[in-house]
């Protein structure tokens, strides 16, 4: 299958826009059965649905800004964000990202779950481009944060979900990037935990121009570091505005 989407990806952080969408598309294949999408590889004509995650998707965000995504399960959220950081790529439409994103999505993107903790977080950093001393130097401030003690040293399937939320949210939030993604990574923290990830995330916004773009399904963490709001439902965009009325907007549709 060709793509037609066009991908543009600078580290340009001057320029004016964070992130665009033209008309973006990502339509999933949903086969009956793992054997039928195996079949589907040397028989063509395998039945199977389509999901349209994201459909002519469009929007613009600028320099600085934190947009939050509000949507029912399945709306599109998370597509849009993993096509933002590249892990996912559309079937059409233009994408343009200009700064260095740092970016915590489902939990089980990104750690390998047999190295431990320290060396997934090596790893992670030289992946961002660090070099191995200036992972040195954040290091004690990521394991300070994370609070994940001598499991640290410990390969990543021992921790609990709230040890690798900690620890990955810990990570991301420590880089200094120009764009910050955040997939519902507070909801899974406990109290404690997600009041000083909150703390932190204030202290990022009101750094110099980062952008975020911020999934949560807590309207209030929503109105508290957003001015804009972005109402996905099906795919397709509903709302694009501030986020009082996108609050109210995605209020009163998913309550009918
Ligand atoms: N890898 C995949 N293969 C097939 N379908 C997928 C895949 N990933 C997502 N989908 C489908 O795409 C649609 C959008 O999913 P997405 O994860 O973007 O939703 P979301 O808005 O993040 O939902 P939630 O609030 O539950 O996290 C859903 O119908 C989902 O089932
Ligand atoms: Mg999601």
């Amino acid at each position: 299958m060709s793509s037609k989407a066009t991908i543009i990806q600078t580290n340009d952080s001057t320029n004016p826009i964070a992130v665009r969408f033209a008309h973006v598309t990502k339509t999933y294949r949903l086969y009956k059965s793992d054997r039928q999408r195996l079949l589907s590889a040397v028989w063509p004509k395998t039945k199977y649905e389509k999901v349209e995650a994201n459909n002519d998707l469009s929007f613009t965000i600028k320099r600085g800004e934190s947009v939050a995504f509000l949507g029912s399960n399945g709306a599109g959220k998370s597509t849009a964000l993993k096509i933002t950081t590249g892990v996912c790529t559309p079937n059409s439409g233009t994408v343009e990202v200009h700064g260095r994103i740092s970016a915590l999505l489902d939990l089980s993107v990104g750690f390998d779950q047999l190295l431990t903790g320290r060396e997934n977080l090596i790893l992670r950093g030289h992946l961002w481009g660090l070099s191995t001393s200036e992972i040195n130097e954040i290091m004690p401030e990521i394991l300070d944060f994370a609070e994940v003690g001598q499991y640290i040293d410990q390969p990543m399937r021992t921790y609990s979900t709230g040890m690798r939320t900690r620890l990955g949210f810990a990570f991301a939030s420590s880089l200094k990037p120009d764009i910050l993604i955040l997939d519902e990574v507070l909801a899974v923290g406990d109290r404690r935990f997600s009041a000083k990830s909150l703390a932190r995330m204030q202290d990022i916004i009101n750094g110099d121009n980062v952008t975020m773009l911020f999934v949560t399904h807590s309207l209030d963490q929503a109105a508290k570091f957003c001015k804009r709001a972005i109402v996905i439902d099906h795919g397709r965009l509903l709302f694009d505005g501030p986020i009082d009325e996108g609050i109210e907007y995605y209020s009163k549709d998913s309550s009918s």
